[in-house]
């Protein structure tokens, strides 16, 4: 590590966002160290091919750490000193949170109050945290933006979403941390997570599997490329940080029907689907289409990459990698 460079903590950097912020920030010149656990809600195989590309970087180091453990995590604050924190470590999915609640209050609850402590006690200035759009639950009004109501989430994650976003303002209110939470709609993109929809149909698509389509596909999402999600961290990152607590939306500009997604999809990989039209889910929300006139005009976002050309750049990356990414487990449900 160069002691010049600033230095970031990403947390959860083996996931799929952690990941591809790690990579950019490492190409951009920063010293970025990792933490995961590399749980295994999806095959943790994937994780650690992620982090054999990091672990190329002289800049990046490592640590696999309970984020729920304080003493731990704060360990790696008081080694690392960082200029900055990007808290990206969660247990995602909405489906899973049926299944596992308690997995979802120990990562993304208890997890979250140790990150925002530990910057508290390391005097650390400022803290980027993942939130979801999920926050905005059964809210009718669309596109959503960060103004309206979030007190109707309709999912265990969601809920727990909701709660980071409130322990961010009290730290702020408390401490004066900048805190920033980053609304995510709906990332895609290559080394994208295994329980997702691209990644399952595409898979089911080649292997001639059918795949499931939920609400008979009458959903919307605005699907956000993972260099969009990317760009808008590094904007914040590039301001500095003068006590902020805000929350930002970041989503797509196409807001696009579950059955068109597909269609894209099917042209890109030369084969129909089959597809099973199947309920809703519970806990899922119909649609998550973004209004990001708020980050545009505060951090200059704009969503660049077409979803055309994002699926193609997707499932290109998934044929150079079939052979392994088939063999991956199922993910949990
Ligand atoms: N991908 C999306 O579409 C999306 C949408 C909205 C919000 N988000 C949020 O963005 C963040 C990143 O999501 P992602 O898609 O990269 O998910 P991901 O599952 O690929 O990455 C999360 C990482 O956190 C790690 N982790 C989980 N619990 C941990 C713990 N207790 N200690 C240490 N590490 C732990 C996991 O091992 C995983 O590698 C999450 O907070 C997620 O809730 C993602």
């Amino acid at each position: 590590m160069n002691k010049k460079k600033k230095k970031v903590i990403v947390t959860g950097a083996a996931g799929f966002i952690g990941f591809h912020l790690s990579l950019e920030l490492l190409n951009q010149g920063w010293n970025v160290v990792g933490i995961d656990m590399l749980t295994d809600y999806y095959d943790p195989r994937i994780k650690q091919k992620r982090l054999a590309i990091l672990k190329k970087y002289p800049a990046f180091r490592f640590y696999k750490v309970n984020i729920a453990r304080y003493s731990a995590l704060e360990k790696v604050f008081k080694i690392e000193k960082p200029d900055e924190i990007v808290h990206l470590a969660a247990q995602a999915g909405v489906r899973y949170s049926l299944s596992n609640p308690w997995t979802y209050i120990e990562s993304n609850e208890l997890g979250t109050l140790n990150v925002f402590e530990a910057a508290h006690r390391l005097k650390i200035p400022r803290v980027l945290y993942a939130s979801s759009s999920s926050v905005y639950g059964t809210n009718e009004k669309s596109p959503m933006s960060e103004g309206d109501r979030t007190d109707r989430q309709i999912s265990v994650y969601a809920a727990t979403k909701k709660a980071n976003e409130a322990l961010a303002h009290s730290y702020n209110n408390l401490y004066g941390i900048e805190t920033i939470g980053l609304r995510f709609f709906t990332v895609y993109g290559t080394w994208g997570r295994p329980d997702l929809a691209l990644f399952k149909f595409v898979k089911n698509i080649l292997a001639g599997k059918p795949i499931d389509v939920y609400n008979r596909g009458k959903m919307k999402r605005s699907f956000t490329h993972i260099s969009d999600i990317i760009a808008g961290i590094v904007a914040i990152l590039k301001q500095s940080p003068h006590g902020r607590v805000t929350i930002y939306n970041l989503g797509g500009a196409e807001a696009v029907s579950l059955l068109d997604f597909i269609e894209l999809i099917e042209q890109e990989v030369g084969k129909k689907a089959k597809k099973n039209l199947m309920p809703m889910q519970q806990g899922d929300v119909r649609e998550t289409i973004a209004d990001y006139s708020k980050a545009h005009n505060e951090l200059g976002f704009v969503p660049k990459m077409p979803l055309r050309k994002g699926i193609a750049e997707f499932v290109s990356w998934f044929l150079e990698n079939k052979n392994f990414l088939s063999t991956l487990k199922e993910p949990k449900q």
